[in-house]
């Protein structure tokens, strides 16, 4: 069966649902241009601003797990992305393009955002707040005295939002911040109130550090040596994130945060996520992983028999709703799983079970019932998916 990737992002045609995240795939016009030849539908410029900072270096380092960055904006000015950057990214395809922008108050973000959409954009993205924005103005001002990034109040931002929002007739869109770990409901009805059209779910978390153990210095430069923590280690938390926006709100969110695979991205369509939004993946395998996990979701709808992704969008939101209405809300009866023939008799499950309730017979797994807490550890770890299945996890 044919399917359609196509997704109308707040009245944005996009050809699939894939998006580059503002970061360093984004940089500049050459290099969204090259990007655009790997399938993505639309790529985020890093954050333009009135006055660029240099990056502090060195601003990447891997985590296990994760990524830490100290790069906070774009280095060109403006007028340089107007002219020279934006024109030269559009060459040749035909991504779309947002742009991503910050003002240091509301009248110079809406002066952003007019220049934005002469210069052809066609949607524009607000930033909040950054972890690490402390780390880097520190070291570009050390006489100031910087407060901590504050991720409570949600009105100074909202005033630029709507600054800019009240200037431009294409859609603006709000990008959220990992630190609004346990407030993203407010900030989404704050977004919604100041006029938002789209939600993009979320920016890095931290900051997070990572040191050289032979020097004791930290990998990144800066005065504290930390950055904004990025990729896989945060998705979980970014998914439940964006699932309480999509609870929350009803316009439509790009879910981002540590999408390595079209697993993920379908992770995020399901928790209510229109489209996908994907920076680190890009930055540590090559820009061929867009297009990657571009085909591994068209590949998975159309195994799955779905012919759009508008079939899985919101999908767990009505499954928790499920539990509510068949009362599954609490589980306590044990339930232990079964084996099947996809056992390769590997016997991970069976080393990994804290209950001691795996033997392996015959280079097979066996389940002890009378031993099994029914914890779901062994269905999680097994390599072979669908070898051990458990009844908690089917639909009902
Ligand atoms: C190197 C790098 C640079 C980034 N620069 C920006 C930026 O300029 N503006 C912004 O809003 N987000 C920026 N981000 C955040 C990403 O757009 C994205 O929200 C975040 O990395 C989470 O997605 P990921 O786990 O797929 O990387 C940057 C991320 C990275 C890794």
């Amino acid at each position: 069966m044919a399917v359609d990737l196509s997704v109308n992002l707040a009245g944005l045609k996009l050809k699939n649902p894939v998006i580059v995240a503002a970061g360093n795939h984004t940089h500049d016009g050459a290099t969204m241009a090259r990007v655009a030849q790997w399938g993505p539908a639309a790529a985020i410029t890093k954050t333009i601003v009135a006055q660029p900072v240099p990056d502090i270096l060195p601003c990447f380092a891997q985590v296990n797990g994760g990524f830490l960055n100290t790069v906070l904006s774009t280095v060109y000015p403006a007028q340089q992305w107007w002219e020279k950057e934006l024109p030269e990214a559009r060459r040749g395809n035909d991504m779309a393009i947002i742009v991503n922008l910050a003002g240091r108050w509301p009248e110079e973000a809406a002066e952003l955002a007019a220049q934005a959409e002469a210069a052809g954009a066609d949607m524009i993205e607000v930033p909040t707040v950054c972890p690490h924005m402390k780390e880097i103005l520190e070291a570009m001002f050390p006489d100031l005295e910087l407060a901590q990034p504050v991720f409570t109040d949600c009105a100074p931002w909202a005033a630029m939002f709507k600054a800019v929002k009240d200037t431009v007739k294409i859609p603006v869109v709000a990008k959220f911040s990992g630190g609004f770990l346990h407030n993203v409901k407010d900030w989404a009805r704050a977004a919604v109130d100041a006029g938002a059209d789209g939600i993009d779910c979320c920016d890095s978390l931290g900051p997070g550090l990572s040191i050289n153990i032979e020097t004791g210095e930290p990998w990144l430069g800066g005065p504290r040596g930390v950055g904004g923590l990025t990729g896989p280690a945060i998705k979980p938390i970014v998914l439940r994130m964006v699932m309480e926006v999509a609870e929350t709100v009803k316009v439509p969110i790009i879910g981002t945060g540590g999408i390595t695979s079209y697993k993920d991205a379908v992770e995020y369509v399901m928790a209510g996520a229109t489209a996908v939004g994907m920076a680190t993946v890009g930055h540590v395998r090559g820009m061929e992983a867009y297009k990657k996990i571009l085909n591994g979701i068209e590949n998975f709808l159309a195994d799955h028999g779905y012919s759009s992704l508008e079939d899985i969008r919101g999908l767990t939101l009505r499954r928790i709703k499920e539990r509510r209405t068949h009362n599954r809300m609490a589980i306590t009866r044990v339930i232990p799983p079964t084996v099947n023939d996809l056992c390769n008799g590997c016997g991970l499950c069976a080393r990994v079970c804290v209950f001691d309730a795996i033997e392996m017979v015959d280079k097979r797994a066996v389940i002890l019932n009378d031993k099994c807490y029914g914890c779901g550890l062994c269905v999680n770890v097994c390599g072979r998916p669908g070898a051990i299945l458990q009844p908690y996890f089917e639909a009902a």
